[in-house]
């Protein structure tokens, strides 16, 4: 069931059952941190390896830190900076959240998502919430609850909804290792605006064989259809004899149906990009295509970002 009750949404996760929650960047499945029940349900609904740990949302990071062992000045600092907003730190943990939640991990992912319903939500509940992207793991993230019913909707009792996607891409999710502090997934937040705040930061995004993160698989975020990148005008002459559709930055293609077509941005604005990168894949999948070619966007500002996920959608 779809609706904005956020008292409805309280109960159910009161009594452990599960609700997926909009967020500023993508749609949540959320259950009770707390709850060994809840956290197993997640899992499971999502179809979810659990080595793959989960995000601890609340509705201010003064709350999160009753879970932390200690919160250094680089945390609190990005944390004044950006929260809420679509930036996940990953912060030392104490006893309380299991390691279900962190997947055997130190550390706690933190996020306090910037989404006027959840932060009401957050602040009726006394405890914080677990929540990956809403979809079947490995497919593309949800941005407006519709795509969460289509595919979760027989499995979780509510729906809440606030309206499609303000971000459209992940939170930047940022840790620190070997004394620098490190962006681990490229997102809502662009790699210039933590830098503005922190001075230069490592990258170790979209490895496949990361250790300090286990769920940042390659092959992630993907359509069923194949999805290849490269130069479109050259992609379109290679595949001339399938059925392809396309996704490009800015430009529009004449001699191709509009129907086959997504135009991310067409004045090149890479938020406008980000906000319509998941659900342009999303229509393009169900389109019954042979294959979808996309280009990849100048690999600056969210353009990284989006440029990520067009990768791992193409990653076999
Ligand atoms: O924007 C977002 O972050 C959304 C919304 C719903 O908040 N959530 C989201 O969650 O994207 P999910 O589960 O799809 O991706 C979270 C990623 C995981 O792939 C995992 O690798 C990483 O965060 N992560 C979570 N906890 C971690 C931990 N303790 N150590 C390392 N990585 C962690
Ligand atoms: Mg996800």
């Amino acid at each position: 069931m779809i609706g904005a009750d956020i008292q409805k949404a309280a109960l159910l996760l009161r009594s452990e059952a599960l609700v997926a929650i909009p967020t500023e960047t993508v749609y949540g499945l959320a259950g009770n941190a707390l709850s060994e029940k809840a956290v197993a349900e997640i899992f499971r609904v999502k179809n979810r390896p659990v080595f793959d740990p989960l995000i601890v949302h609340t509705d201010h990071f003064q709350k999160a830190k009753q879970f932390l062992k200690e919160v250094p000045d680089w945390a609190n600092e990005l944390a004044a900076h950006f929260m809420p907003g679509p930036l996940t730190l990953l912060l030392p943990k104490n006893g309380r959240i299991s390691d279900l939640v962190t997947a055997g991990s130190d550390l706690v992912a933190i996020r306090v998502p910037n989404h006027p319903l959840t932060l009401q939500l957050l602040a009726l509940l006394k405890f914080p919430l677990a929540a990956p992207s809403a979809n079947p793991f490995g497919y593309i993230s949800p941005t407006t609850a519709q795509h969460v019913a289509d595919q979760l909707g027989e499995k979780i009792p509510y729906i809440l909804d606030g309206g499609p996607c303000r971000v459209g891409v992940e939170s930047t999710i940022v840790g620190f290792v070997e004394g620098k502090i490190t962006v681990f997934r490229k997102g809502g937040v662009a790699i210039e605006e933590l830098e503005k705040v922190v001075g230069a930061v490592a990258v170790q995004a979209h490895s496949s064989s990361n250790p300090l993160a286990p769920g940042m698989l390659k092959s992630h975020y993907a359509p069923r259809t194949p999805v290849v990148v490269g130069n479109l005008e050259e992609l379109m002459k290679q595949h001339a004899a399938q059925l392809f559709g396309v996704i490009s930055f800015s430009a529009f293609f004449d001699e191709l149906p509009v129907g086959r077509q997504v135009v991310l941005s067409p004045s090149g604005d890479f938020a406008e990009a980000a906000r319509n990168l998941f659900s342009g894949m999303r229509y393009l999948d169900g389109l019954g295509l042979d294959v979808i070619l996309a280009e990849l966007l100048p690999e600056k500002d969210l353009g990284r970002a989006i440029n990520d996920r067009l990768r791992r959608a193409s990653a076999e």
